[in-house]
């Protein structure tokens, strides 16, 4: 059998365990596939977009920052996709078409809004903190899931005024005024990249929260980020991007095999020990 071809785009990428993922599936399920980190430019996009319609390639996966980059290269964007304009997953389908797809949705749902099934989540105030690839895919989520007070924040007001435009019911504050509405919050959910590993972190203290805040990063590595780290000492209850990483996983690799593949406890030790 020949070898498949999958990988996942973005930059920088030295953070990203989707390799280790995804090549544990292909091993366990006997497929013969290898999963590879592409770091490329804005301008490459187009280059491998080509190679998936050559069939050199089968899938991808998009990362930041080229969520959104990718989607005038592809021929149809479907499901969660079209109705987030995030895209994280590529394949071509039998009518030789490139399909853009959105896994993130899914991941967020099941690795943090389905923790809190008979919590009254609809009443919750929620902070959002970025307008970034993933942002809306956490938005969505949040709507789909009844929540009507979300508020959310950008460095660039811009950005967050272009997901405004797709969810209107939301509202958007000042960067200056994070601090102020973090007080407010019931749950503050991180989408920038602010934390993740070799990148800078958080200015705001964020000292007055509730103390039942829950705070939710959606970044994996390093497993506890600065803030995590701050509110676990208060003992907030926080929550890391891991499972949401692993559930949008779970689902491209079943959008590409047919197979929904098994969550299993080497799989998860294989990723914390990666972590450290
Ligand atoms: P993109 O912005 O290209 O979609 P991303 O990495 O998915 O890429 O998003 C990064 C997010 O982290 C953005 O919300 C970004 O804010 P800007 O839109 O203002 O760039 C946010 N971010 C990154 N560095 C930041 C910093 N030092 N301070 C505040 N927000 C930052």
């Amino acid at each position: 059998m020949t070898n498949l071809s999958y990988g996942i785009i973005g930059k920088p990428l030295s953070h990203s365990l989707s390799p280790t993922l995804h090549n544990f599936w292909f091993k366990k399920y006997k497929i013969s596939a290898n999963y590879s980190l592409i770091e490329i430019e804005l301008n490459q996009i187009e280059e491998i977009i080509k190679r998936i319609r050559k069939k050199e390639l089968q899938g991808i996966n998009i990362t930041i920052p080229y969520k959104q980059a990718v989607i005038p290269f592809l021929d149809i964007i479907i499901d969660d996709a079209k109705e987030t304009m995030s895209v994280n997953t590529i394949s071509l389908n039998k009518e030789e078409k490139i399909v853009g797809n959105n896994t993130d949705v899914y991941g967020f749902e099941q690795g943090f809004i389905n923790k809190f099934n008979n919590k009254n989540l609809e009443q919750k105030k929620v902070l959002v903190l970025g307008a970034g690839g993933a942002t809306s895919s956490v938005i969505y989520a949040l709507l789909k899931r009844g929540i009507k007070q979300i508020f959310i924040s950008n460095r660039t007001i811009e950005k967050a005024e272009n997901i405004k435009k797709k969810f209107p019911s939301i509202t958007i504050i000042r960067w200056d005024d994070i601090e102020a509405k973090g007080e407010e919050a019931d749950i503050i959910i991180n989408t920038t990249s602010l934390g993740l590993k070799g990148n800078s972190d958080f200015k705001q203290d964020f000292k007055n929260v509730k103390p039942n805040l829950v705070y939710c990063d959606i970044i994996y590595n390093p497993d506890e980020t600065l803030m995590i780290k701050k509110f676990n000492k208060k003992n907030i209850q926080t929550y890391n991007g891991l499972e949401m990483f692993v559930y949008q996983g779970q689902k491209s690799f079943s959008l590409w095999n047919a197979i929904n593949p098994e969550l299993d406890d080497e799989l998860k030790q294989n990723i914390i020990s990666e972590l450290k």
